[in-house]
């Protein structure tokens, strides 16, 4: 096993984009919560794979397709080690979101009645609301809203022990906030819903890159992320579930490979994963992915989240007492910090800093319920990753100061 170092020279090595020019100034990728840039392990793993001989995957009985099969499957095994779950207990999906559409379509069609509570916090992403407003449109079930405290933007753990109850069926809501950053006190969440048999489900497209996950430790009922945001590609995710939840649960499409037998008269299916897998897969993102995951791995996590974190209070320092700025939340959430600067659009300053190459996203993050409990038409969020650097920032922060000067 390799010795775990950060070095953020050799971190920034294995990043091909950094040599990239935005308006004729280097990059500057802040924008890592939208999702990651690449390393070459995860893009020389993709070239190699369509460069040579491909064959599809648990399909006929040739040695190629075998051995693909083999390390796909060994993915998988990666991806369940990274969990601290079980390999039968993970999925492939296209992203977070296809996950938690599955589970909804899977879990909530068979569970949901009419009366039963879905709850959602206020702080979730599209991705966790809408598949759950669509299958509440689908059952009679309802979607309740766990509020927020917009000032600290933490969950409200009063309202939310208030609002479990006998008809709450499912908890949904994200590890961390893709917009505040704020870490959310899982243990605590699930324990409660578990007092009253609620199954959690945990959002944690935001959470891979920052925490370690151990789905048993936090007893997460479904746990789903995407690769795209942990140096993945896009089109690759996971969904975690417990054994005893897969198991039981109906497929969600249909298709090959998900079955045992099919006739005219009905169709067999497969067990988990198998089951929830229909059509080839995207292999070559599983084995990418996997790539991600053991180079993800071979840093010293702790540094890369202080290395991180020190240039989250460098950029807080910077910009916070700038006239009219207000950074969103009170805590210094992972990865990110957004902020508002009144009586200036949120774009403007997006674009002012893109003109001097600097990446950031601006609006309203894909969290729409968000801003209207901030009370915000929009925000600009700077996100960080663990390839950018002091110099970085200090170019950030510059580009805020101008633009705010300047607007
Ligand atoms: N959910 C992603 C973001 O926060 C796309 O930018």
């Amino acid at each position: 096993m390799t010795s775990q170092t950060f070095n953020i020279d050799a971190v920034r090595s294995n990043f091909p984009f950094l040599n990239h020019l935005i308006n004729g100034h280097s990059l500057v990728y802040l924008d890592s919560a939208a999702t990651t840039q690449k390393p070459i392990q995860v893009i020389d793993c993709i070239n190699t794979f369509y460069s040579g001989a491909i064959a599809n995957v648990h399909r006929g009985s040739y040695s190629l397709t075998g051995s693909i099969t083999n390390r796909f499957e060994t993915a998988r095994k990666t991806v369940a080690g990274f969990l601290g779950a079980d390999n039968d207990c993970i999925i492939w999906t296209r992203g977070a979101t296809e996950a938690l559409n599955l589970i909804a379509q899977s879990y909530g069609r068979q569970t949901l009645k009419p009366g039963d509570e879905i709850m959602i916090s206020e702080m979730e992403h599209h991705a966790n609301i809408v598949p759950w407003q669509l299958i509440a449109e689908q059952t009679g079930a309802k979607v309740v809203k766990w509020s927020i405290d917009p000032i600290s933007c933490t969950l409200d753990m009063i309202a939310y022990k208030n609002l479990l109850n006998d008809k709450t069926k499912i908890v949904a809501v994200s590890h961390i906030s893709n917009v505040t950053g704020t870490l959310n006190p899982l243990k605590d969440i699930i324990k409660k819903a578990h007092e009253y048999g609620v199954v959690v489900v945990v959002d944690g497209a935001q959470a891979v890159v920052h925490e370690p996950i151990d789905v048993n430790a936090i007893d997460a009922d479904f746990y789903v992320f995407s690769g795209h945001k942990l140096f993945a590609p896009s089109g690759i995710g996971v969904l975690y579930g417990k054994a005893a939840l897969l198991d039981v649960m109906p497929p969600w499409h249909g298709g090959g490979k998900m079955v045992e037998k099919v006739s005219f008269e009905g169709t067999l299916f497969a067990d988990s994963p198998a089951k929830f897998e229909a059509g080839t897969p995207n292999v070559a993102g599983a084995l990418a992915l996997e790539k991600a995951i053991l180079w993800f791995n071979s840093l010293d996590k702790k540094k890369a989240k202080q290395h991180i974190a020190s240039l989250q209070s460098q950029l807080i320092l910077g910009i916070r007492d700038i006239d009219d700025l207000n950074i969103i939340g009170l805590q210094q959430g992972a990865n990110v910090v957004a902020f508002t600067v009144e009586g200036v659009h949120h774009s403007d300053i997006a674009i002012l800093l893109d003109q001097q190459g600097i990446a950031v996203r601006s609006g309203r993050h894909c969290a729409h319920p968000l801003m209207d409990v901030l009370g915000i038409k929009g925000c600009v969020r700077v996100s960080i990753a663990l390839y950018n650097t002091s110099d970085e920032i200090e170019r950030c922060i510059t580009a805020i100061q101008k633009a705010c000067n300047l607007l």
